[in-house]
């Protein structure tokens, strides 16, 4: 019903497919591949055997940049996923991703162009894993995390739910730095809602305790928690867009953090110093310049 086959694509045997799928040009189904309703599979696509891809899933889409990214995107290979795969409803797969065999990919998951998942690798519900990431054998990663680019996971590692990896220690504006994701070695285990910053080597059958953020290596065999957040110096002038004050919950709210640190000596001489004022808004924020005139 309503579903789009392109003439030079290959449909296996005995493959079962749903109602208002497109499979474009140039895609190949192995046999017994399932297909659910509303999937769309991009030109060129490879799906192994007795693979099954799940109600509007998304397989093999191309990758665009915005006008504003300093990242700027190529043109991939087609996406390759190899057999008894299981790819979830409304997963989204980039071109240039190369699945093996029997990974499971839960619903709401996306991953980004040039990603390898190794065979039998579990990629959890609504995980985001970036470019360019290597996924070992056996790996489970957990609900929502989010894995960044160039980052390197070997083989049996333990992601828990929600941990957060990044590559660009400097939060760079204008794409020159280079892009560094941790590398989990194998075996490692990491707890729920850990924080790992670029760069990080977390050792073979290392423990990282829920909630930590790591900020250096950790060595193999050894178990680390709980987080290392402290005033280290105020962020470069030559990175700051605003100097705006800030403002508190309540007139009598402790201070914040940022007002115990010392001022820069050049900011200090153009930009008048940090205040306090009431605000019904909750948390301490930064104004615009426009709240800041209505805040008097
Ligand atoms: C780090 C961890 C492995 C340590 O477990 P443990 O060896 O049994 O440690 P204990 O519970 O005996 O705690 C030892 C001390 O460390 C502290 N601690 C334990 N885990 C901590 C954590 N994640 N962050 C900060 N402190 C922690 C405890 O409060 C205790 O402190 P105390 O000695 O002052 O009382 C464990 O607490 C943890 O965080 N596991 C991750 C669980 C997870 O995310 N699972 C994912 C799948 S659901």
């Amino acid at each position: 019903m309503n579903t789009a086959i392109d003439d030079s694509a290959v449909v296996g045997r005995r493959c079962r497919i749903g109602n208002f799928v497109t499979i474009s040009a140039r895609a190949v189904l192995g046999d017994d591949v399932f297909i659910g309703h509303n999937v769309i599979i991009h030109p060129g696509a490879r799906i192994g055997d007795r693979t099954n891809i799940q109600d509007h899933a998304v397989i093999g889409r191309q990758p665009i940049s915005s006008t504003i990214s300093t990242r700027k995107v190529d043109h991939c290979e087609p996406i390759q996923i190899g057999a008894e795969c299981i790819i979830g409803s409304h997963v989204v797969l980039y071109a240039g991703v190369v699945l093996e065999d029997a990974v499971m990919v839960a619903d709401l998951a996306s991953i980004r162009e040039r990603t390898v998942v190794r065979k039998q690798a579990i990629v959890g519900r609504g995980v985001l894993v970036e470019y360019d990431t290597v996924i070992g054998e056996r790996t489970k990663i957990q609900t929502g995390t989010h894995l960044t680019g160039n980052m390197i996971i070997e083989s049996d590692v333990f992601i828990g739910g929600e941990v957060c990896t990044m590559n660009d220690k400097q939060l760079d504006r204008d794409g020159s730095a280079e892009l560094i994701g941790p590398r989990i070695r194998r075996g490692a285990r990491i707890g729920c809602n850990a924080t790992i910053l670029p760069g990080v080597i977390i050792g073979i059958d290392a423990v990282v305790g829920a909630g930590a953020t790591v900020t250096k290596d950790v060595p193999d065999a050894t178990v680390v928690s709980g987080p290392a957040a402290k005033y280290l110096k105020d962020a470069p002038p030559e990175f700051c867009l605003n100097q705006l004050p800030l403002r508190s919950p309540e007139p009598n709210a402790k201070t914040h953090i940022l007002d115990r640190a010392p001022r820069h000596p050049v900011l200090s001489r153009h930009c008048p110093p940090r205040r306090t004022v009431p605000s019904s808004k909750g948390p301490m924020v930064r104004l615009t310049p426009d709240d800041d005139e209505h805040a008097g």
